[in-house]
């Protein structure tokens, strides 16, 4: 909630009324803010407010922010035909929930999920640059010239713009860790055919400080702390 904020957004948020009826709620003499009546809906109510309704002390409400380590065989979308939405596996809100970022259906590992448009418009903005960090198992060993290919920034099928310069590390012959700091669509899968290579297994472990934690077994999530909620 941004302060100073009308006392009948304040409502509407707090209580989950449409603003039409927070208004009718205020008309008829049942809020209150630090102890006197209000009836004009457009009131501001700061942040150290005490708001009353039918003498009840109101919270504004706040958004909620996960990290759920998302297992294979959920979109993390709505659900479809097939498959189940990943949002299905956080505890049931009141508030509209939703991804911040996508993974593909058989992707594993760190999905951000949240109420916070803006919040999630932080994460997934071209602009912000965040790096985000994928384990990526492939069918056939990786060479050098191809981790360099990777690397340097290649030219994906269908599209008119190199991807941007990747850090790659090799942690076995099939096996690598890819930063990469775009989020086109596919985009991991898409640069492992470019060099030849086809994705078995990918996870996703980061996205920019927000770390996947290792006590999350797939299908777990937590609330963000403070500080990882600041990171974007
Ligand atoms: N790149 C992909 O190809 N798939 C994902 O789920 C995420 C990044």
């Amino acid at each position: 909630m941004k302060y100073p904020c009308r006392i009948d957004k304040f409502i509407s948020k707090a209580v989950g009324l449409p603003r039409s009826e927070a208004k009718k709620v205020i008309k008829a003499q049942r809020v209150q803010i630090n102890q006197s009546i209000v009836t004009n809906a457009q009131t501001a109510v700061q942040a150290s407010d005490q708001v009353l309704l039918d003498q009840q002390p109101l919270m504004a409400q706040q958004h909620v922010y996960y990290m759920l380590n998302k297992p294979q065989g959920y979109l993390s979308t709505e659900a479809e035909a097939n498959y189940p939405s990943a949002l299905s596996l956080l505890p049931n809100s009141p508030l509209q929930l939703h991804a911040a970022g996508r993974l593909d259906v058989d992707t594993t590992g760190l999905l951000l999920v949240t109420s916070d448009g803006q919040w999630s418009h932080r994460v997934t903005s071209p602009r912000a640059d965040k790096v985000k960090q994928y384990r990526v198992s492939l069918a056939d060993p990786i060479t050098e010239a191809e981790l360099q290919l990777l690397r340097d920034g290649l030219m994906l099928r269908g599209e008119q713009k190199p991807t941007k310069p990747a850090e790659v590390e090799q942690l076995d012959e099939r096996l690598i860790v890819l930063r990469i700091s775009e989020g086109r669509y596919h985009q991991v899968k898409r640069m492992c055919a470019a060099v030849g290579n086809k994705v078995l297994a990918l996870h996703r472990e980061q996205i920019g400080d927000i770390h996947l934690d290792s006590q999350l077994a797939a299908g777990e999530y937590r609330p963000l702390s403070p500080q990882e909620i600041s990171c974007f």
